[in-house]
């Protein structure tokens, strides 16, 4: 296994205070209003492939990032409510406004999803990229309606910061659990977000807690070491002090949890697994190579890159 010297080098100038704000200034897809339409319709149609619900009054989104252009495609395509928790504010009103009305174009239009050709590396892959059926002429028209359309851009342009607020937009960086109130939502997801979450225990029990009965989990989460060593598993090999150096305080650095360690927290907080769509990828490491810490880790987990994994809170 190789760290890149690169990735050394910025690991361990994180330490040096100050320097720290210059990694993660940008988080990278959601400036674009497509990334976030076929991000979204992504979670919505595999909602719909495995007899999930899809539609919701309340959307929770972890980690929206550039933009809130995600959760607003949630809100086009009928949703009542959306909150956006980040670890960093990066999202502004100028960006949030400009990539709503290229998304009500979209939707509008019923415009195909953005396949993997436009975004190769956005997961998961669909096995259909045409507009979905299930959100129906009648359905659109309803959520699309100008007034509807006109609050949504009043609620961008004055978002709340607690669902209590009664804000059709809420958004809250950095987030703490209170603000969202328990059993109030129907939907939490995320897109690229829980590997870089350090506490992923108590984020787990947070998102059970807000879900009502029923109420659904989708996250798309990524399990490559993201450029810090040549091989795309190869943060499994490095021993804590190593990792620790070349992650440094970096503001997005992989909490390198496997697959399985997402499924059994979601277990522990009550919650049926239905989707895991996981993407199979050979190893970049022999498991003679795997760090203390890792060397029990399944062949599933060593092999999995990235998953999409949807889960119903049990009554
Ligand atoms: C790679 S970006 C993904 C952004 C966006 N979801 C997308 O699809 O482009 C990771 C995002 O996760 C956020 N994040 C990291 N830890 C978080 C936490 N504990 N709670 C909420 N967001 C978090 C980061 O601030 C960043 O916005």
């Amino acid at each position: 296994m190789t760290i890149r010297p690169r990735s050394l080098l910025i690991g361990a100038a994180t330490y040096i205070p100050g320097l720290r704000n210059f990694t993660g200034r940008k988080t990278g897809g959601t400036v674009s209003a497509r990334y976030c339409y076929t991000v979204w319709l992504r979670h919505l149609c595999m909602l719909h492939r495995h007899t999930l619900p899809t539609t919701f009054e309340t959307v929770v989104e972890l980690g929206p990032g550039d933009s809130l252009g995600t959760g607003l495609a949630a809100l086009l395509s009928g949703a009542e409510r959306y909150v956006a928790l980040d670890a960093v504010r990066y999202a502004d009103r100028a960006r949030n406004l400009q990539i709503l009305e290229e998304l009500i174009a979209l939707f509008r239009n019923r415009a195909p999803i953005p396949d993997q050709l436009e975004f190769p590396l956005v997961q998961p892959p669909l096995p259909s990229y045409n507009f979905p059926d299930f959100l129906t002429s009648a359905h659109l028209e309803a959520a699309l309606a100008s007034a509807r359309l006109d609050r949504i851009r009043a609620a961008v342009t004055d978002p709340g910061t607690s669902l209590r607020s009664g804000r059709w937009i809420c958004y809250s960086a950095p987030w703490t659990v209170e603000v969202i109130g328990n059993a109030a939502v129907d939907l939490v997801f995320s897109q690229g977000v829980l590997q870089f979450v350090h506490d992923l225990p108590g984020t787990y029990t947070g998102m059970a807690g807000w879900l009502k009965p029923g109420g659904i989990m989708s996250h798309e989460i990524a399990f490559q070491s993201i450029g810090v060593s040549t091989e795309w598993n190869g943060h499994w090999a490095c021993s804590d002090a190593l990792w620790k150096l070349a992650a440094g305080r970096r503001r997005h650095a992989s909490n390198r949890e496997p697959h399985s360690t997402h499924i059994a927290l979601l277990r522990k907080a009550g919650f049926r697994i239905v989707t895991e769509e996981r993407v199979v990828r050979p190893s970049g490491i022999d498991r003679a190579q795997l760090a203390a810490r890792f060397r029990h880790m399944s062949d599933e987990d060593l092999t999995t890159s990235s998953a999409l994994i949807q889960a119903a809170k049990l009554a």
